[in-house]
């Protein structure tokens, strides 16, 4: 089973996704057969570690961002399962690049993957704001690959 996060510059939400569902896949002992990375929709950042605001943060709450920008090539929508953008400009974005209903079925928000009720209908880019939106993006990231990784574990896909 192959996850791609995505989101605009791969420096701060998706890295964070990538991190925090990484340590929960390998407490869960599935590490074998979950590959997870990360991409971003723009070229901006390329070869950049996660925003070091993003990494204070994930690191405060015991995660570790260890990924490198990318941008996503027309190819990630065949190489990966599913694919997991952040907010509804990435997903526009994502079915744009999608060139059959496979692959458009592939992409999957990460909101939909949330349990509380309680988080916006997406998730915000903190890039331009304070360090709260940064611990929001954290609170549903960690809310939302909970809820990914139950929904993997029920459809026995692993
Ligand atoms: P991300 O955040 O998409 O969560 O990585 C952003 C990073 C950089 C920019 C915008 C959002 N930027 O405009 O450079």
């Amino acid at each position: 089973m192959k996850i791609l996060f995505v989101c605009l510059g791969n420096i701060c939400r998706s890295p964070a996704a990538e991190g925090i569902f990484t340590q929960l896949v390998e407490c869960a002992g599935l590490s074998e057969r979950i590959r997870i990375d990360s991409a971003g929709t723009s070229a901006a950042h390329v070869g950049e570690p996660a925003d070091p605001r993003m990494q204070r943060h994930a690191n405060r709450r015991g995660y570790a961002l260890r990924s490198r920008s990318r941008q996503i090539t027309s190819e990630d929508l065949d190489r990966f399962d599913i694919l997991i953008p952040m907010d509804p400009s990435t997903v526009r974005k994502l079915q744009t690049m999608a060139s059959s209903s496979q692959q458009r079925n592939r992409i999957r928000p990460m909101v939909a993957f949330c349990q509380s009720p309680a988080h916006p209908g997406y998730v915000p880019d903190p890039y331009y704001g304070g360090e709260q939106g940064f611990e929001l993006v954290l609170d549903i990231l960690e809310d939302a690959t909970q809820g990914l990784l139950q929904e993997l574990q029920a459809s026995r896909l692993l």
